[in-house]
């Protein structure tokens, strides 16, 4: 019942008790000197006014007694006999002990000590005005008028009629006729504004009676001041729970809430704090964009929020929030989410979901690339899924290589940085690694200045790109010839304390030259791609020779030769097998260490003369650590083993590196100097499709 429902009702019984006055007194007189009047328009006033709807403390109680105690004094010195006193007494303990328990108590009700609680609750029941002023007001009619009399009758009756109808409803009814609008605004009221978190969220205790169906994500709209300003807010109900035995709801007000209603009010003349629920059926997508608040602990990398949302997520999932005075909108990447218990008051407990998404920065759309952003969201700001941005042109060296799950936002990498630099790819068997490459090198090729060499000892490469037309980095008749002169090598020098001769200084000379001549005619060529293989021989220190020979020879090349005018590109598959880290490999240091040093004066140098690596492996672990930490572009996709982990933290950060064992097919992890946005991303790889390759019959 609100203030003007109460005035009308209260109004109404007075008149009515003043005509039945006049009635049976014949005169007004009664209004200043009658107890029974007093008694009674005192039972009307507290009744209807002031204590009904709060009434429940012991403050109301002492009110009532001190109250009653005062209206005593009209009674005539003639009747104060045995009932005057006792319900004197009545009063004064009602008063002292209401008193004293205010003064005690400062913990809720049923926390109170047993003593407490029961004087507490007596007192409760003696204070009410319906009962004090009630047996007042009757005492006082009898002792006014006798009993069986014109005048004890008629009051009888106006008391049980008062008492007995749900005055309350006919006075909803009446007010209803006057005002049909605040009618429904009241069915609507759901609860009070109790408090206020961070100025955009709010904590509201429902009503005992509030619209049956509250639930969450129900619209809200309520009057609330700020300062001493009052304005009309709309609000959604984020969270609700039970709180000493009281039902609360959280309602969250955006800026976005209020524009899917136009700024329109629905209901009119809202009592201040008073929150209504909004009926109306809206027509938005705001709930499926709505993901849920930012909570504790956030910070400008990290940010934690209360998952509370229609709509699914999962890690890698892009989220905007806006942040800053200016609101801009800075994107998140989810990396996590725990599962926590939040305690409420009196063993009540609340489960939550707290998501963990780290900062990609704002989309800054005319370079395509995330820009970090260097402040936290707000406590409470509301957290989006992302919405789809324009699509962004390409420059002629630049590819996409994918996108962020479930989102368009590109993640493009630059071609030249990415061979120069040099790049590695990562990830357990089966995960896309090869597929992967040999799609990035086809892009590669699209550049007519680059050629492709690749180091593939699986054999897999030359079937795979058999529309490119690969040839053999050395031929067939030339490497065969090659292979028998290291091998004469060998055997001389070991002959002679493994020492060069003449015969061995010539040797070698006649092999680089003809390395030289092939890597040559290679550059030269149409043909832009090719496969470097290994005869199928034995002697393994003459494969490390041969091919620690051939890599000198291909940086002399672009040293002194300048690739000739070619940018080249070395592609290292199964890295572990060319370059393997010097304690997992088999072969002794001594033979072992001259191939790593011939690749690592490329890695080291290669930018500086236009050729450069990609590496793909397995595993970090078993790879030479001189090559894979000058790979400055890393692409990982799911890894499971502790070491290639804490080696990739480096280039990814603590938080994005513990989903390298979780990544779905075809996702992966991008960072480094050849990606637009210089920030580790989650990104899905493309479905691709591979040309078909028709097996010729021989
Ligand atoms: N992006 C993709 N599009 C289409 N198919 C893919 C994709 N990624 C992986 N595949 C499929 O997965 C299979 C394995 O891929 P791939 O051979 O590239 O794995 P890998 O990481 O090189 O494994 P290994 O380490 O054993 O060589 C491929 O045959 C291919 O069919
Ligand atoms: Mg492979």
């Amino acid at each position: 019942m609100n203030k003007r429902t109460r005035l009308i009702l209260l109004a109404l019984s007075v008149i009515v008790l003043t005509v039945i006055g006049k009635w049976v007194t014949g005169d007004f007189n009664f209004l200043l000197n009658d107890f029974w009047f007093t008694s009674g328009f005192l039972l009307l006033i507290l009744l209807s006014l002031v204590t009904q709807p709060h009434f429940s403390k012991d403050s109301n109680i002492f009110v009532n007694a001190v109250t009653a105690s005062i209206s005593l004094l009209l009674v005539d010195q003639s009747e104060r006999k045995f009932t005057f006193w006792l319900f004197l007494l009545i009063t004064i303990y009602l008063a002292v002990s209401s008193y004293v328990i205010m003064l005690l108590r400062n913990k809720p009700l049923p926390s109170e000590n047993k003593t407490i609680q029961l004087i507490s609750r007596v007192n409760r029941q003696i204070g009410r005005p319906e009962a004090i002023f009630s047996a007042f007001f009757l005492w006082g009619i009898l002792m006014q008028f006798g009993s069986n009399t014109k005048g004890f009758n008629a009051l009888l009756l106006y008391w049980l009629i008062f008492m007995l109808l749900n005055l309350p409803a006919i006075a909803n009814a009446l007010n209803s006729l006057f005002e049909p609008k605040e009618t429904i605004k009241e069915e609507n009221a759901l609860g009070k504004i109790f408090g206020v978190q961070s100025k955009n969220t709010f904590l509201v205790k429902l009503f005992d009676e509030r619209p049956e169906s509250t639930n969450i994500f129900d619209f809200v709209e309520f009057k609330y001041s700020i300062g001493n300003k009052e304005k009309v807010r709309k609000g959604l109900i984020v969270d609700s729970y039970l709180l000493n035995e009281e039902q609360w709801i959280k309602v969250l007000t955006t800026s976005e809430i209020e524009t899917i209603f136009d700024g329109a009010n629905i209901f009119q003349n809202h009592t201040v704090d008073i929150v209504y629920k909004i009926n109306q059926d809206v027509n938005t997508t705001y709930l499926d964009r709505f993901i849920g608040i930012v909570t504790e602990q956030s910070k400008i990398d990290v940010i934690r929020f209360i998952y509370n949302s229609r709509t699914t997520i999962s890690h890698s999932s892009l989220l905007e929030v806006y942040v800053g005075n200016k609101k801009t909108k800075v994107l998140y990447q989810i990396v996590d989410g725990t599962t926590k218990i939040e305690p409420l008051e009196n063993k009540n407990q609340t489960g939550l979901i707290i998501g963990e998404a780290v900062q990609l920065g704002t989309w800054n759309s005319e370079k395509s690339q995330f820009e970090k952003f260097g402040w936290v969201p707000q406590i409470n700001s509301p957290v989006y899924i992302s919405s789809h941005i324009e699509n962004t042109p390409l420059s002629a060296t630049e590819f996409l290589v994918g996108s962020i799950p479930e989102t368009n936002y590109p993640v493009i990498i630059d071609k030249t940085t990415a061979i120069t630099h040099h790049t590695a790819i990562i990830g357990v068997t089966g995960t896309g690694k090869s597929i992967f490459a040999r799609n990035l090198i086809r892009e590669y090729l699209k550049d007519p200045d680059t050629n492709v060499i690749c180091i593939d000892f699986t054999g897999e490469y030359i079937g795979k790109f058999k529309e490119l037309n690969p040839t053999k980095t050395i031929s067939d008749g030339v490497s065969k010839s090659l292979f028998k002169k290291i091998d004469d090598i060998e055997i001389e020098k070991g002959e002679n304390y493994n020492k060069d001769t003449d015969n061995t200084r010539k040797l070698k000379g006649e092999v680089s030259k003809a390395m030289f001549k092939e890597l040559k005619a290679f550059l030269e060529s149409e043909s832009s791609i090719s496969i470097f293989e290994l005869p199928d021989v034995a002697n393994s220190s003459g494969v490390l020779s041969y091919t620690k020979t051939f890599f000198r020879i291909l940086f002399h090349i672009a040293k002194n030769n300048g690739n000739f005018g070619k940018r080249v590109c070395l592609v290292l598959e199964e890295a572990h097998t060319i370059v393997p880290e010097w304690n997992f490999s088999g072969v002794s240091d001594k033979v072992g260490q001259p191939l790593l040093n011939s690749i690592a004066q490329i890695a080291l140098q290669g930018r500086k003369y236009n050729v450069g690596l990609m590496v793909i492996a397995q595993r970090t672990a078993n790879v030479s650590k001189t090559i894979l930490t000058q790979c400055n572009t890393i692409i990982a996709f799911q890894v499971f083993d502790k070491t290639s982990s804490d080696y990739l933290s480096n280039y990814f950060g603590n938080e994005v590196v513990k989903l390298l064992p979780l990544l779905k097919f075809r996702q992966a992890i991008a960072a480094g100097k050849a990606f637009k946005s210089n920030i580790p991303l989650i990104f899905e790889v493309p479905f691709i499709e591979e040309p078909d390759v028709i097996e010729e019959e021989e």
